[in-house]
């Protein structure tokens, strides 16, 4: 087992995907199967860290020494991570949140009838959960980022590093349909003064690996 050298260290990180209602029985969600995140919890919890995981609905069991919080929606998932980034010194985002949700949610089924051969549904933005935690005044924990591209990786994550006012980004490439779900997975860095390329290994091995950078980047700063 692990030395314990993170004992006393708070991390809250989201994971797998989020569900927004459509009516009783449907909803809106993405392939995310909550394995990085949940490869992370765990790492940080077999170093002594203090870990809570704000997951979503996901199939996974919980990581030995990790406290689990479990969240349907975007918002539900933003209320419980900014509750918990002001208690942590590391918030990781690694969660697929839904961009958009159902503007109203039906009461009923929503039924189809002969002559509507086209449905709308109207959307309207989430909160952007990393982007308000990073931005906190008070308690703002060192932020880490994903970015899930599926063209211009390094651009598109740099841009994101930039926006989200984030300490270090993580950027995979998700356009062969191989990181959702998947076994593993390969990671490419970037913060303000450096980047670094973690290869393609089991999401386990990579998260022990993502923490190493993480604690190296955080002391820093420190
Ligand atoms: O769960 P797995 O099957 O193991 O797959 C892992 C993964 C592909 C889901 C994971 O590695 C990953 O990339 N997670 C982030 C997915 C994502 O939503 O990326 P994004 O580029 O759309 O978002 C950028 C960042 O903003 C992310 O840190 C995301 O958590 C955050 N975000 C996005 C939207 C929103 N409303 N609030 C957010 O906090």
């Amino acid at each position: 087992s692990a030395t314990q050298d993170l004992q006393g260290l708070t991390v809250a990180i989201t994971a797998g995907p989020t569900r927004e209602a459509i009516d009783p029985v449907r909803y809106i969600s993405n392939h995310s199967s909550g394995k990085m995140g949940f490869a992370i919890a765990e790492a940080f919890a077999k170093r002594g860290a203090t870990v809570t995981l704000i997951s979503g609905p996901v199939n996974l069991s919980t990581p030995n020494n990790v406290e689990r919080v479990d969240v349907i929606s975007a918002q539900e998932m933003a209320q419980q991570a900014v509750r918990f980034a002001q208690q942590s010194a590391i918030f990781i985002g690694c969660a697929a949140v839904a961009d958009y949700r159902v503007e109203k949610i039906a009461e009923q089924k929503i039924k189809k009838t002969a002559d509507n051969a086209h449905l709308t549904l109207k959307l309207v933005k989430n909160p952007d959960i990393i982007a308000t935690v990073s931005n906190l005044t008070e308690n703002r924990p060192f932020t880490v980022g994903f970015a899930a591209e599926t063209e211009n990786v390094a651009a598109y994550a740099k841009s994101k590093l930039q926006r989200k006012n984030l300490d270090l980004i993580c950027a995979n490439d998700v356009s062969e349909g191989q990181v959702f779900g998947s076994e593993q997975n390969s990671l490419q860095l970037f913060w303000q003064n450096g980047e670094k390329i973690l290869p393609l290994t089991d999401k386990s091995q990579l998260a022990t690996h993502l923490v190493n950078e993480i604690i190296d980047l955080y002391e820093k700063v420190q």
